[in-house]
């Protein structure tokens, strides 16, 4: 079984990446933790704890985390993230509201003390921003550096961004904790829009999920949402990506994607604001490589491992 914690800015493909992990059978799920992003940080956890419940997975602890970046004092939601996502980041679906309460313990806290005990079994799947793992840490490095691996979906280094020429929006939330995340020395697998631009599911791709189950059934409602946004804005996709499912999928199966391994920096000046490009400072370093970039994508075995899965 693999140990994993999921970081969460829940969001609607954050939903499917979280249906994936809990519906895999050779995932022992430490907690979720969660951030703002997609939307604020409390509307994020009650998505969160809302579909688990949807999914009879109470005993999941959901731990609560970053209500805003590192450099700033607050959050408001960016235009992308209503525009894809919806005001609530669940595409306007009602879920219904859980009874359950979060962990009092900080995600912070949490993320820390769950690389002491399981160090190198722990696998971090990171969706949001990273603020929740750089906080843990510049709070508790040693133990960060145990982790098995962080699995991110975050950043771009062959294409364009999505929230500026040239960021992604999860790095560019928080580019300074990104820095803080990529260049920490910890193993990290990051899948960007190199690839995630790629993993598109299109309506017809779902169709499965009409007569499934509750879950699939919601998370249907909800995806409605995601594809109307892709259909206006990336036509020419024909369907939506699944940035943050396909990070899920690689933390359980490396081989759906081909990777280069490099140390990787993110440009916080204002022009490059988010960019993560290779850390030319570190180049003759060899032990500053820890950061395994994602470049191609075996497309319809990732499908196959997330459709047969949920
Ligand atoms: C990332 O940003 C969010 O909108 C998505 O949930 C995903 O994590 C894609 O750039
Ligand atoms: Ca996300």
């Amino acid at each position: 079984m693999k140990k994993i914690i999921l970081d969460v800015d829940t969001g609607i493909d954050d939903c499917v990446s979280l249906a994936y992990i809990c519906g895999h059978r050779d995932v022992d799920l430490l907690g979720v933790t969660t951030v703002y992003g997609n939307v604020d940080r409390d509307a994020a956890t009650r998505n969160t704890i809302n579909l688990l419940s949807l999914m009879g997975r109470d005993e999941v602890g959901v731990y609560s985390g970053a209500e805003h970046a590192l450099n700033t004092d607050g959050f408001t939601q960016q235009r992308g993230g209503a525009v894809f996502h919806g005001l609530n980041g669940i595409g306007e679906v009602a879920l219904t509201d859980s009874m359950r309460a979060i962990q009092s313990r900080s995600a912070v806290d949490f993320l820390v003390d769950m690389a002491h005990i399981h160090g190198d079994e722990l696998t971090i799947v990171a969706s949001g921003p990273l603020t929740n793992i750089a906080q843990a840490i510049l709070h508790d490095k040693d133990a960060m550096k145990r982790c098995k691996r962080v699995v991110l979906m975050g950043g771009a280094l062959t294409v364009a961004g999505n929230v500026s020429p040239v960021a992604e929006a999860n790095i560019f939330q928080d580019p300074h904790a990104a820095k803080v995340v990529f260049e920490s020395g910890i193993p990290i697998t990051m899948i960007g829009l190199d690839v995630t631009s790629r993993a598109i599911l299109s309506r017809d791709d779902l169709k499965q999920w009409e007569t499934k189950s509750d879950t699939t059934q919601t998370l249907l409602q909800i995806m409605d949402h995601y594809f109307k946004a892709h259909e206006l804005i990336y036509p020419q996709w024909g369907g939506a990506a699944m940035h943050d499912p396909l990070a899920a999928v690689v933390a359980l199966h490396e081989d759906v994607v081909r990777t280069i391994t490099i140390p990787l920096t993110v440009l916080t000046d204002a022009q490059h604001l988010g960019r993560t490009v290779l850390n030319l400072s570190a180049i003759e370093d060899v032990m500053s490589r820890t950061v395994s970039v994602a470049i191609d994508v075996d497309v319809a075995l990732f499908k196959k491992h997330l459709l047969s899965t949920i």
